[in-house]
């Protein structure tokens, strides 16, 4: 924590150090010498174009706008033009696409901004999937020779699909294309003679002539058709095992007439095949060096013409045309190559990939799902944005929470709207005044058009005035207030020539008796230092001690390309840090998705987590099987994607936390747990809200990807009951109360019973008489009177 704080604190203390030594702020400690440099030093700097401006002072014509207008500079000659951001467009988005006639799914759909160097500027893009919109859907089959009973399926599928597809869309068209591979050696059977029209030749069957690719129907609303085309196909054979696909689906892509793409739908290009497929460069081996152009080539027979000209497009070429056409290519393959198209869909952002079932009997529902799939992710993509201009997104998905640094929304329904706000900041001077670039969302036909100016220049350069002669009699051009003298010429007014040189002027460029003419990096002219700026950049200060290009470089780039390099110091950009701005203040990027920094695991250094927990690996220190509060973390993704319920599930986060997927099994023991099990897994349980436990093992395999396995039953503790407790624990107090009297009582009247016995048995023994009976006393009562003497 202290060194935490102290960081910042050095380099706040080493900013301010620094901006004393240069002056009283940034906009003056440059060193600029024209306007234009001005502008680019920092946002807040204004410059002065007043022709006396400063004048006896050392006042500098760049600084903040206040010293400017208290030192004098009327408004007309200030130089200041501010970041501006208008919405030109902003029609509101569509609710539902069938009837409406134009469908919007993007807000706002026109922007301008105007930019200075290192100012930014904030907008908000909201983005909505609407309901019922159209769908275009091509089916590019694979008829090589292992494809027949997938062929034969098809033609059984055609009203299936359609129909399905129906239940997402009023507004259907499907079209149909089919590719084998380029028809020359060694993809193509070329022995004997015969087998070049029929190529199954070779094992007694007949089929097509092999073809590259082949456009057969093109996009139409009547399913009818799609049946009757697929109907009258028939597969070939090529020679080796990988197929020609991808240069059918360029040419799907891009010859968007003869498909018969809609500008208003979404295009769905689905592509079959059990086999693996030839890539750039693959055309070297039949002598096919010339790179694919991105062009149609489909002749007036609707046949890939060039498939022996081009080589296979690269796939970085086909995302680019697919991003311009907006098309979504779906893989439908087979599962033996299921993993190598799992690769090729990583690096062609948009795609998804299905397995496809031996024959194809799965496709409709593959589709529907991909297409779901499609249709529940938006994603922002950006189109010719310039270089100098730096776009950074924060994403609110569904419930409202805002996720820093996200350019995509995934887990949404038809209907949702998700909006991104983004950051435009600009960071150097482009080339252009001005640049149009595209944000929208991938695979749509809309889009957002940004216009951005780049206020790099100033309005008095305009008014520039060649062989001013104020410079001197023509030595120099006026502009923006200063000379801009001729080669050869110097001073504030270009007075004095190289030819004028004096030796003992020298004594003014050298800061003291040992050092070199103005650093060695210029001349001495009239007792000014005239730096000369060289490959790197430029040079400045009294002796040309300071220069742009002497400054801490990280990985070869100077200051990082996060910083100026300012007279030997970076000075970086805002949200970096360091000497070397290498370093990143942004704590976001370490968020982890249960809202931990670095889930509570590790330190965020410079914006990147350094996992301290030992087994912790992954961007937010997320991924870690065997520490020990795995199975806390774990637990309530249990909770939520098994038994729907828990703190996630109540505010909705579940989708977006919880990537894991859930496997229920039996027991842990089990065969599907066990071949798992490995360093990589570990045993949790916990006690759920009705005192149940539950089991799960959470499961990481080589890929990162994380298993859940949960045990079906959770363990319940039986009879429990508190009522049932408390009942016969009164049950047993008034029972044993009960019996207590009942021995007492028992006890008491065998003790009577015996006493009344021996009364009774005394009574019948005594036979009292009056003489003896100790109760009677005589009637006569004899006293004898002790006074009385009787004689
Ligand atoms: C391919 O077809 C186009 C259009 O029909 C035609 O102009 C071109 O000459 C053909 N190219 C080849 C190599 O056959
Ligand atoms: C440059 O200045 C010198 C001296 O002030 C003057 O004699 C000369 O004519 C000027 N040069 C031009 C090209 O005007
Ligand atoms: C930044 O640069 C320093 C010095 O070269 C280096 O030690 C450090 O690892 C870098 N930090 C990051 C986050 O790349
Ligand atoms: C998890 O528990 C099961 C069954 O008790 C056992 O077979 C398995 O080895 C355990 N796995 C780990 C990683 O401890």
């Amino acid at each position: 924590m202290a060194t935490l704080l102290l960081r910042p604190l050095t380099v706040i203390l080493f900013l301010s150090l620094a901006a004393h030594v240069w002056g009283s702020n940034i906009c003056t400690s440059r060193g600029v010498t024209t306007c234009q440099q001005c502008l680019a030093v920092h946002p807040t700097c204004a410059w002065c174009s007043q022709k006396d401006f400063g004048k006896g002072s050392t006042a500098s014509r760049c600084d903040l706008k206040e010293n400017l207008v208290d030192g004098g500079c009327t408004k007309s000659s200030l130089e200041f033009p501010s970041s501006t951001l208008t919405i030109q467009e902003d029609t509101a988005l569509s609710s539902k696409a069938s009837g409406t006639g134009d469908v919007t799914q993007i807000r706002p759909q026109k922007l301008h901004m105007a930019l200075r160097p290192g100012d930014s500027k904030h907008f908000t893009v909201s983005v909505k999937q609407v309901e019922d919109y159209p769908v275009d859907l091509y089916y590019l089959m694979d008829l090589s020779f292992s494809m027949k009973d997938d062929l034969a399926r098809l033609r059984t599928l055609g009203n299936e699909l359609a129909e399905t597809m129906g239940r997402t869309t009023s507004n259907l068209r499907m079209g149909f294309g089919a590719f084998v591979d380029k028809t020359m050696g060694p993809y193509m059977y070329t022995y004997p003679p015969e087998a070049v029209t029929n190529p199954c030749n070779g094992i007694s069957e007949t089929c097509l002539a092999q073809f590259g690719f082949k456009h057969v129907l093109t996009l139409t609303e009547k399913v009818a058709r799609f049946t009757e085309e697929v109907e009258k196909q028939q597969v070939s054979r090529n020679r080796d095992a990988p197929e020609g696909g991808f240069d059918a689906v360029m040419q799907a892509v891009v010859c968007k007439d003869k498909i018969g793409w809609r500008s208003d739908a979404s295009h769905l290009l689905v592509f079959t095949t059990d086999a693996k497929t030839h890539i750039a460069l693959d055309g070297r081996i039949a002598g096919i060096v010339q790179p694919h152009d991105g062009l149609c080539h489909l002749d007036d027979d609707n046949i890939y013409n060039k498939t022996n000209v081009l080589d296979y497009p690269s796939l970085a070429l086909m995302t680019d045309k697919m991003s311009e056409n907006n098309i979504n290519l779906v893989f439908a393959v087979t599962d033996i190559v299921e993993p190598l198209y799992k690769e090729y869909s990583r690096l062609m952002p948009g795609t998804t990939v299905g397995t496809l079932s031996g024959d194809s009997g799965n496709v409709i529902q593959l589709i529907e799902e991909a297409y779901a799939k499609i249709r529940s992710k938006v994603e922002l993509e950006l189109l010719e944005v310039p270089e100098e201009l730096h776009l950074s997104f924060d994403a609110t998905c569904l419930n409202g929470e805002i996720i820093p640094g996200l350019q995509s929304c995934s887990g949404l329904s038809i209907g949702d709207t998700v909006s991104f706000s983004v950051e435009a900041e600009l960071r150097g001077c482009p080339k252009e005044k001005s640049s149009t670039f595209t944000i929208k969302p991938r695979g749509f036909k809309d889009a957002l058009v940004v216009t951005a100016d780049f206020a790099c220049n100033c309005e008095c350069e305009a008014k520039a005035e060649a062989d001013s002669p104020v410079c001197s009699n023509g030595n120099g051009t006026y502009e923006c207030g200063v000379c801009q003298c001729h080669k050869g010429r110097l001073g504030p007014h270009c007075e004095c020539s190289v030819e004028d040189y004096n030796p003992s002027d020298d004594a003014n460029c050298i800061p003291n008796p040992d050092s070199p003419v103005c650093s060695g990096r210029g001349d001495c002219l009239c007792g000014q230092c005239s730096c000369r700026a060289n490959d790197f950049g430029q040079v400045w200060g009294k002796y040309c001690e300071c220069d742009d290009y002497n400054c801490l470089r990280f990985k070869g780039a100077l200051c990082s390309d996060h910083g100026k390099c300012s007279c030997g110091f970076c000075q970086c950009d805002a949200g970096w840090k360091g000497e070397n701005c290498n370093c990143s203040t942004r704590i976001d990027t370490c968020m982890s998705s249960i809202g931990l920094l670095c889930s509570g695991r590790g330190n965020c250094e410079c914006g990147i987590c350094q996992c301290t927990q030992p087994g912790a690996y992954g961007a937010t220190c997320e991924k870690c099987p065997t520490c020990p509060d795995s199975c806390t973390i774990k637990k309530e993704c249990v909770e939520c994607q098994h038994f729907k319920r828990g703190q996630y599930t109540s505010d909705n986060s579940c989708n977006r936390i919880c990537k894991d997927e859930i496997k229920v099994v039996e027991d842990l023991g089990g065969e599907l747990v066990s071949q798992t099990s490995s360093t990589n897994a570990v045993n949790c349980s916990y006690k759920d809200e009705v005192d149940c436990v539950v089991h799960f093992q959470y499961y990481e395999d080589e890929t990162g990807k994380s298993i859940l396995f949960v045990v079906k039953e959770p363990e319940c503790p039986e009879g429990a009951n508190i009522l049932v407790v408390l009942l016969s624990v009164a049950g047993a107090i008034l029972l044993l109360g009960l019996a207590a009297l009942l021995i007492w009582k028992l006890l008491i009247t065998i003790h009577d019973r015996r006493e009344f016995a021996r009364f009774e048995e005394e009574r019948s023994k005594a036979k009292w008489d009056t003489a003896n009976n100790p109760l009677y006393k005589g009637a006569t009562s004899t006293f004898t009177n002790v006074a009385y003497r009787g004689n």
